[in-house]
């Protein structure tokens, strides 16, 4: 299969990359002529890394250049089989795209998009077959990420989810399945890694030095969530936290923080612009931790029962399967565990406990436990575990 991607940019590059490697020739667009030259030469530069590196041989990062076409001309995707965009985030823009592409593509040629926060049914709209259109959502950098989330639309067919699934697990990639709901897996069930992070920051319980040795040193994250915001760049977290909320009809569990807003407005976008939470300038003073364990455990504890929460929700409302929810959590942003493998090794009545004092003590919507999280408690069921663990 030919396939077409439209956008050289930081994942358009990257998925051609993924893609030319699977051993598909591969059109890479994009109306920039630098933007394409420069993608040609990462992709160009990292296949020849790959190969130094022996993860590859020479002559399979050679073989996969040369799949790759490099063009500013959409005719060339006349013999495409499934053409990807990964342009600007935009919802016109990417609607216009794909009327002109799809008049000249092949009435077999699957449709997809890699956008992060518009839904797949307002995109596809926009098409003749919308039934040919899905979404392919990758991570950054994609040829090192595992995670590609496949979204069918309310629009497309029966089982082209399923061959999307197939094809993307041919790329070497692990696929999961999600519902079109905003954020599909990932950017919904980490949205309290940040979010609650912050509030117990603006509460003053812990410092972000704090927090951050609490979640990494005691919980086993990669990084803190303060640290990892200044390196997502205030700039792409706080867009994807407010288009999240606005998307859920402002649900009050999605609602970014007023701290998160003012450092993207001061341009404090974290390491890329030298400060964000941190002060990445050089001589800088880095705050230092209060090793504390029982603060440590507190701030842990919490955040993590509201991650869970989401992770639960996210199954109760039938937007992944158990696995795909555990799949997309450690292979898409790294997590220790599986949240709900980790809610059963920390006992489901806990979890609930912890989120009732919180709602208890705040009466905020955003505390409110899922339904389905009481039902299991209830029940005494768990999520993998076999055994019954007997509370009524
Ligand atoms: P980027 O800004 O690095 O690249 C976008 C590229 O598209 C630019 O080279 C631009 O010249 C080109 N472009 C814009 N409009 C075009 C058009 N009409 N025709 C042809 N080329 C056009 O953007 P990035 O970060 O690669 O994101 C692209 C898409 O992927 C967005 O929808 C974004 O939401 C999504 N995404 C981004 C992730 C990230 O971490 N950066 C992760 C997953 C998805």
């Amino acid at each position: 299969m030919i396939i077409g991607i439209i956008g050289s940019g930081a994942m358009g590059a990257g998925i051609a990359q993924v893609v030319a490697a699977a051993g598909h020739t591969v059109h890479l667009l994009d109306q920039n002529t630098a933007a394409l030259q420069r993608a040609g030469q990462s992709i160009e530069s990292n296949l020849n890394k790959l190969a130094e590196k022996g993860k590859i041989t020479p002559e399979a990062a050679a073989a996969s250049f040369r799949r790759l076409h490099l063009t500013e001309d959409i005719t060339s995707f006349s013999d495409c089989g499934l053409v990807l965009e990964a342009i600007v985030e935009d919802l016109a823009v990417k609607q216009q795209l794909f009327r002109e592409v799809e008049m000249l593509v092949p009435a077999t040629c699957i449709l997809a998009s890699n956008t992060s926060s518009l839904s797949i049914a307002s995109i596809a709209a926009a098409c003749q077959q919308p039934e040919r259109f899905i979404g392919i959502h990758f991570f950054n950098p994609a040829p090192l990420m595992q995670l590609v989330e496949v979204i069918p639309a309310v629009q497309t067919r029966p089982g082209l989810a399923e061959e999307v699934r197939d094809l993307v697990q041919r790329w070497g990639k692990l696929p999961v399945l999600t519902k079109d709901t905003p954020g599909f897996i990932v950017n919904r069930v980490a949205r309290p890694f940040y979010g609650e992070a912050i509030r117990i920051l603006e509460e003053g319980i812990a410092d972000m030095a704090t927090i951050d040795w609490a979640m990494t040193e005691l919980g086993g994250f990669r990084m803190g969530p303060f640290a990892l915001m200044d390196f997502i760049g205030h700039d792409v977290n706080y867009r994807v936290t407010e288009s999240v909320f606005t998307s859920f009809f402002f649900d009050p569990r999605y609602k970014p923080s007023f701290t998160q807003k003012r450092l993207f407005e001061a341009g404090y976008y974290g390491r890329k612009s030298g400060r964000g939470f941190y002060d990445y300038r050089e001589g800088a003073a880095q705050p230092e931790p209060t090793p504390d364990e029982a603060l440590g455990r507190q701030v842990l504890h919490r955040i993590l029962a509201m991650l869970i929460n989401e992770a639960v929700d996210a199954l109760a409302l039938n937007v992944a399967s158990k696995e795909d929810l555990e799949l997309a959590m450690t292979k898409g942003v790294n997590y220790p565990k599986g949240l709900l493998a980790w809610a059963d090794e920390l006992g489901l009545p806990q979890v609930l406990q912890t989120l009732d004092a919180l709602y208890e003590e705040y009466h905020e919507d955003r505390y409110r436990a899922s339904p389905l999280l009481r039902r299991m408690v209830k029940s005494g069921h768990t999520f993998f575990q076999h055994e019954s663990i007997g509370t009524h």
